[in-house]
């Protein structure tokens, strides 16, 4: 069975693997259709990603449909296709017990801290698939990053009419922005590529952008387009600890600032004149939770988010390793690109 392995960083390999077993008790047997490709494959093809080891076979945006199910599976069966939930959990541990199961203190993702979904057929837990008889794959295989997006508006839970600003307008940031609107909230976008703002524009329909130069106009430009309030809810998914330290100046009075964007650098960033005067909230968001990827689904079924204007390229496993070291280059224009299992 082929596969697609990254065995150090910056070289992919096809390679031969064994078949999975019968699934076991729990367990179901998957055929892989798509794959999407999203920034934490481009960072650890990078070698950039802390969490990533190697060889790896990555892949946790997942469109399947289910071969065979074992023992005490009913929810699921032969011919079901689904989007899978790629955040593997204990189900043991305090964050486990409470229903945090995004941020399991034992937490695997696919494709990232074990083997993912690059390769023909695998097994998973059966309660990781969530189904659809509508979608398609590659629909099925978009709905882990907007499940990302979800979250992270679910966590800052702006309210209708509010300011939400989301800094950074990448695919985390483009989810994020689809969640604000469907509580009706007033969505602005921050993003320092021209390009990306373009594109929030014409495809994601959102007049509101704030190009950041660096020269400190933003703050300016976003009072002039807020009334002087600044943001109820700022989402910061860029992954720059500069701009997440910068995101407290452009959160309203009482307001909430989410950091969906990941960094390893430190963040810094002040205290007494922003932070406590403001009386601001700081929240963290990773991953999402399993009630996320049924919405998600429901409202792609239902036609209130559109995926058309998300996935950008297609390829297959061989086109795939031709055309990573351009899918880096945001100038390429990729938002999401699918690679389909031939
Ligand atoms: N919370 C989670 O569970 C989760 C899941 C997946 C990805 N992520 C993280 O989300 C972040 C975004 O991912 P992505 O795939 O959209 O990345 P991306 O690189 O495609 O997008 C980031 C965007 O931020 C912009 N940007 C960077 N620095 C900026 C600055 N100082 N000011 C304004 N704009 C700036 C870039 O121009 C780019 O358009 C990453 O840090 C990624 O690791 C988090
Ligand atoms: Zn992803
Ligand atoms: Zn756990």
């Amino acid at each position: 069975m082929k596969a697609v392995q990254l065995e150090k960083p910056r070289s992919f390999r096809i390679i031969d693997t064994v078949e999975p077993a019968a699934p076991g008790p729990g367990e179901a047997l998957v055929r892989i259709h798509r794959i999407g490709i999203c920034g934490t494959d481009y960072s650890g093809y990078l070698g950039k990603m802390p969490f990533f080891s190697y060889p790896r076979i990555p892949g946790h945006e997942l469109g399947i449909e289910v071969l065979a199910v074992g023992e005490g599976v009913a929810h699921v069966k032969q011919g079901d296709r689904g989007a899978v939930e790629p955040y593997l959990n204990c189900q043991q541990c305090y964050s486990c017990r409470r229903g945090h199961t995004n941020c399991c203190e034992n937490h695997q993702t696919l494709g990232v801290m074990c083997d993912g979904g690059m390769r023909e057929r695998m097994i998973l837990p059966a309660r990781k698939l969530h189904l659809s008889r509508k979608l398609t794959f590659d629909q099925l295989a978009l709905v882990e990053t907007l499940a990302i997006g979800c979250h992270a508006i679910n966590r800052g839970n702006p309210r209708p009419g509010e300011n939400v600003l989301v800094i950074g307008a990448g695919p985390i940031g483009l989810s994020v922005v689809e969640f604000a609107r469907l509580i009706g909230a007033r969505t602005l976008v921050m993003d320092m590529n021209d390009q990306r703002l373009d594109f929030v524009r014409e495809e994601m329909g959102v007049p509101a952008t704030i190009l950041t130069k660096g020269d400190g106009g933003e703050l300016a430009r976003l009072a002039e387009l807020t009334a002087g309030q600044l943001a109820d809810v700022v989402v910061d998914a860029t992954g720059s600890n500069k701009s997440m330290g910068q995101a407290l100046n452009y959160c309203a009075f009482a307001g909430r600032l989410v950091y969906v964007g990941i960094t390893t650098q430190e963040v810094t960033f002040p205290h007494a004149p922003i932070m406590h005067r403001r009386e601001l909230t700081l929240l963290a968001s990773r991953n999402a939770l399993a009630p996320d990827f049924t919405r998600i689904i429901r409202l792609i079924e239902e036609g209130r988010i559109d995926t058309q204007p998300w996935i950008t390229h297609h390829a297959d496993f061989n086109g795939m390793i031709a055309a990573f070291p351009d899918w880096l280059k945001p100038e390429t224009g990729v938002i999401k690109a699918m690679v389909s299992v031939e």
